[in-house]
């Protein structure tokens, strides 16, 4: 079994990036059938919104860094960035060829980033997720680990496999969107109806990973929650509780259920309490890896290595795409 993810540089790094994504890769590793796990840096995604070119380059590295602090081994994951697999940008147009403006258009991240976008929506905005089924086409991934919000875009990857395959025969595996139970759509605490964002303009509403961890516990012991004063999951009603229960129950491995028993009789500072010092002890060994790792070279061993075995498998199927369509010469 093949799997691929990425994240954009885009930010910092959420306990939602890391609950919804990261953590499940570093548990997917050690499954036994797998042939291939690609874990990629989406920088060509992240400057679909201007970029800054110094904080870019930062952020690039920075999440390098935080895959593997958190634990991804690169003996069973080749870790990558996408720009330095010039296949990607490559059959990424093929996809736009193959794409229709309609389905584009209906993507709701395109909806709500299009209305955030005061200088301008780029084409790359809306064209984003031929390039992200790109991503994942070019290495016959059978399985995509992603939070919630990637499901429109995993779906459309989907039609966009099916679709080439029918027109061209068949040349892409179709691949099997693997979104967790728990922790698929961490929420903002500052406002727990809406996601948690690496791109909120409050810091109050996300925890980054590398958030300093006295603040990390005042960010949650200040989150948002109501006035009931029982700590129950309602997503309508305790939307703030609910996410304070969710991130618990993935950070301790404990059922919603067997949380609420043990708080049945708690207030909501003793829970927060708890909730807090769960994430500062999740966080902290990252943070200390995470300053070992970043100005090592290290991390351009793992690049150097992921960038070549990446070429290697995206040039060959690209070879292999660009005959079914009939571009250029035969090879
Ligand atoms: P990105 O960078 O927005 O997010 C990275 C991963 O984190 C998940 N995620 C969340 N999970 C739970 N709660 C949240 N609040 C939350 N916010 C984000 C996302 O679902 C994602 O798994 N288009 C992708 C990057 C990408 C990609 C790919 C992923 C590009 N090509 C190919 C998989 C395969 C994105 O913007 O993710």
């Amino acid at each position: 079994m093949r799997i691929i993810s990425g994240i954009q540089p885009s930010g910092n790094i959420t306990l939602g990036n890391y609950l919804g994504a990261v953590k499940n890769f570093v548990k997917l590793q050690d499954k036994e059938d797998i042939t291939d796990f690609l874990v990629f840096v989406a920088d060509l995604h992240a400057i679909t919104v201007p970029q800054d070119k110094a904080e870019l380059r930062k952020n690039i590295k920075s999440l390098v860094s935080i895959y593997l602090a958190c634990g991804l081994n690169p003996e069973k994951v080749k870790i990558f960035i996408q720009s330095e697999v010039p296949a990607h940008a490559q059959i990424g147009w093929v996809l736009q060829c193959n794409g229709y403006i309609g389905e584009l258009e209906r993507m709701t991240q395109y909806k709500d980033k299009k209305e955030r976008q005061v200088a301008g929506v780029s084409v790359g905005l809306l064209t984003y997720p031929s390039l992200m089924a790109g991503d994942i086409l070019l290495y016959d991934a059978d399985m995509v680990p992603t939070g919630l919000d990637q499901k429109q875009h995993l779906e459309l990857t989907r039609d966009l496999a099916e679709r080439f395959n029918n027109k061209y025969g068949e040349t892409f595996v179709v691949p099997t969107p693997f979104i967790p139970e728990a922790g698929a759509k961490i929420m903002s605490l500052t406002e727990p109806t809406k996601k948690m964002s690496k791109s909120d303009p409050n810091p109050k509403a996300y925890i980054s990973l590398l958030d300093d961890i006295n603040v990390i516990k005042k960010k949650i012991k200040s989150a948002v929650t109501d006035s009931d004063g029982t700590i129950k999951y309602d997503i309508d009603n305790k939307p703030g509780i609910s996410n304070l229960l969710t991130i618990l129950s993935c950070i301790t491995n404990t059922s919603i259920k067997d949380l609420e028993a043990k708080y049945k009789d708690s207030n909501y500072a003793t829970f927060k309490e708890d909730v807090a010092n769960a994430v500062a002890n999740e966080i902290m060994p990252i943070q200390e890896k995470y300053n070992e790792l970043i100005n090592s070279k290290y991390l351009d061993e793992v690049l150097d290595q992921g960038r070549d075995y990446a070429n290697y498998l995206a040039n060959k199927k690209l070879n292999k795409i660009y005959n079914k369509i009939g571009l250029g010469r035969k090879r």
